[in-house]
């Protein structure tokens, strides 16, 4: 059969109609159309990957018909939000769109507890959930999630599918997205797809990278990286019932399957797309970069993983196309720019700018930050980043050398010296975190641990000193503050609103008691809600400092869209930028440090175009004469000041 496009669309199309249940004829129309605008793209994926096979078209018609009929059992809500998000596919350019993170049990209990928390996301101006894997997976071997064994049920713990598909249209009705992981370079050896293969099952042995010995695993190793080298070392694991030995980036009950095999492929786009017609918004492809593997390369972020993204893409604008993607790549910064576009993954986490926060707070100088993101914050109009402070894995120093060799930093050195800093071995160091997968071969190291304790509240409060324990405070709102205005939907690690600390309790763990990641998945007792209302509670002035960060946010035009101008105000503390949307113009200026720092107030009235400003972050009206003082750990959030008659506010002067 041919392998030409437009001969194969042309054969395709009746096809896909014949298959389409009768009663859903109505649908065609609308399908045919959206089948013909991405099979160009799609075909040029899958014969980049599978064009030498001689199946190829037939494969691409079976890949065709999951996606057709899968539109076809797409419920009417989810389809009037396709034609909504093909109208508008832009929602997460709005400075309205601010993201919450959180594991179910953790947070509450399970599905119904999370619906009963509606309003306390409402309170923060969530409008984007994410909720950690929910799906089953053995006890005890589940990589706190990431090790499904069924995509299609729920974590019986936490609910059912039919509780998990009502809130998402509960959600939805408030304003928020669902948004859950797509855990797809791996599932856990439990997996009925790993089972049958462990019973020599030929069509499910060829869904995994099996090994008769260790001879080419031995090879592919020399050149790959150990995600999780304490605890499970190497890359492949034995498998005791068939004598193979299996591919397992991750940890030893985790296994990679084989993309090249494109049954893989097709049947976890079923997958895909089952989650995305319960009502799921926005996929988090998991560990996206280790998808495709190639002898004598790292087996990261290759050429085909690109391509298998924008094969998804492509599925998914044929069948669910308000389902977007993000991308969790937490490598080398130039990589994660790749994944990173309308046609591959929307959105994506940004862990330069989370590793440089830290960095920057711990150096009490912004070169390195602002260096780096100067050079790469900037990324396609049609795409955004989700920037985060904190979140359920360790913190990598992912930044690029040669950025930081451009400044005089060796990189090497540096992240030993944040190692320090941030596991508190540092002299002076404030953080309480902990030290995450040592590896004694290459001298790296990560670091956990939850952002109060990274920030020096769990150090502050254990001392008993209060001017530590404001500073500390006022660390992770300087944090939040640059997430909520640099462009990009902020995400709320929650419990980081509430002040919580490491908890210790997983040390006791028998499964978990080496994972430090586990320090900061703490679980939510209703005392760490109450504290909220008492006023000299670190909770209690977090949760209102987050609520005003919400609020500013939601009321600044100025914050949309995902343009960033840096500045350079010569104060070696302060990171500033400028944001401008739809007219409007924000200018930000945060200092990294415990002194106080000064920007000249002609500076900023040239940014401004003004000479009277605003704080709309302290709302407060400026009327610094020459220079801007700017307090320890503080953001200002500037705008020109509008002359609004009648209204007095209350002057800040320098
Ligand atoms: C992702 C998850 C991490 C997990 C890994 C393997 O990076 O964030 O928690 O260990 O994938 O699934
Ligand atoms: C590595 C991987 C990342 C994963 C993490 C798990 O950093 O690149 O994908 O989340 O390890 O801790």
């Amino acid at each position: 059969m041919s392998t030409d496009p437009e001969i194969l669309l042309r054969n395709f199309l009746p096809v896909l109609q014949k298959a389409m249940p009768k009663k859903t004829a109505g649908l065609w129309p609308d399908l045919e159309r959206r089948v013909t605008q991405n099979f160009p793209a799609l075909h040029e994926a899958f014969y980049a990957l599978y064009g030498h096979r001689y199946d190829f078209s037939d494969q691409l018609q079976k890949l065709l018909l999951v996606a057709v009929k899968s539109n076809t059992s797409r419920s009417t809500d989810l389809r009037a939000l396709d034609s909504e998000s093909e109208k508008k596919p832009d929602w997460f350019q709005d400075n309205k769109a601010i993201g919450g993170v959180c594991y179910v049990k953790q947070f509450a209990g399970n599905l119904n507890g999370i619906r009963s928390r509606i309003p306390y996301f409402k309170s923060l101006g969530i409008t984007y959930l994410h909720l950690m894997p929910l799906f089953e997976c053995p006890e005890g071997r589940s990589d706190g999630g990431y090790a499904v064994s069924n995509y299609r049920n729920v974590d019986p713990a936490l609910g059912s599918m039919d509780d998990l598909k009502q809130l998402a249209a509960d959600l939805r009705g408030e304003g928020i997205r669902l948004v859950l992981d797509f855990v797809y370079n791996h599932t856990s050896d439990e997996h009925e797809w790993a089972m049958r293969a462990k019973k020599g099952e030929h069509k499910y042995l060829d869904y995994y990278h099996f090994f008769p010995d260790r001879r080419i695993p031995d090879q592919f190793e020399q050149t790959l990286r150990e995600i999780f080298p304490e605890e499970s070392p190497g890359s492949f694991s034995h498998c005791e019932e068939l004598d193979l030995w299996v591919w397992t980036s991750f940890k030893n009950y985790q296994w990679d399957l084989n993309y090249s095999n494109p049954n893989v492929l097709r049947a976890m786009v079923e997958e895909m797309l089952f989650l995305a017609n319960v009502g799921v918004e926005v996929l988090r492809l998991d560990a996206v970069a280790f998808a495709w593997k190639q002898m004598g390369t790292m087996c990261e972020s290759l050429e085909q993983v690109y391509t298998l993204v924008e094969m998804f893409n492509c599925v998914a604008r044929i069948a669910s196309p308000a389902l977007l993607f993000k991308s969790e790549a937490i490598v080398h910064p130039d990589e994660v720019a790749r994944y990173i576009a309308p046609d591959r993954c929307q959105l994506s986490y940004n862990p330069l700018l989370m590793a440089l926060l830290w960095e920057a707070l711990a150096t009490r100088k912004t070169d390195l930050l602002e260096h780096s993101l100067a050079r790469r914050f900037a990324v396609d109009p049609d795409t955004q980043w989700v920037n985060y402070v904190r979140c359920h894995d360790d913190i990598g120093w992912t930044f690029s050398d040669e950025d930081a060799a451009e400044i005089g930093i060796n990189g090497y050195d540096h992240r030993r010296f944040l190692n320090e800093f941030y596991t508190g071995k540092f002299e002076g160091s404030f953080a309480r975190g902990l030290p995450f997968q040592y590896n004694a071969k290459t001298g790296d190291a990560r670091v956990c641990g939850a952002t109060a304790s990274l920030a020096g509240l769990e150090k502050a409060l254990k001392e008993e000193t209060d001017v530590e324990v404001e500073l500390a405070i006022a660390r992770v709102l300087l944090l939040y503050s640059v997430i909520f205005s640099i462009g990009g939907i902020p995400l709320i690690y929650l419990g980081d609103e509430l002040a919580m600390l490491n908890d210790y309790s997983y040390l006791d763990d028998e499964v978990r008691h080496d994972d430090t990641r586990w320090a900061q998945r703490p679980r939510f007792e209703k005392s760490h809600f109450l504290a909220v209302k008492s006023p000299d509670a670190p909770a209690h002035r977090l949760y209102k400092g987050f609520r005003n960060l919400s609020r500013a946010r939601r009321k600044a035009v100025a914050l949309g869209g995902n343009h960033c101008d840096f500045v350079d105000v010569a104060e070696a503390s302060v990171l500033a930028y400028s944001r401008k949307f739809d007219g409007q113009q924000l200018l930000v200026l945060n200092n990294f440090s415990e002194r106080r720092a000064e920007v000249a107030v002609d500076v900023v009235q040239k940014i401004l175009g003004a000479s009277k400003f605003m704080d709309v972050l302290g709302a407060k009206s400026m009327t610094a004469k020459q220079l801007i003082e700017i307090a320890p750990y503080q953001s200002l959030w500037l705008v020109a000041a509008s002359r609004r008659p009648g209204r007095k506010k209350k002057a800040v002067s320098t």
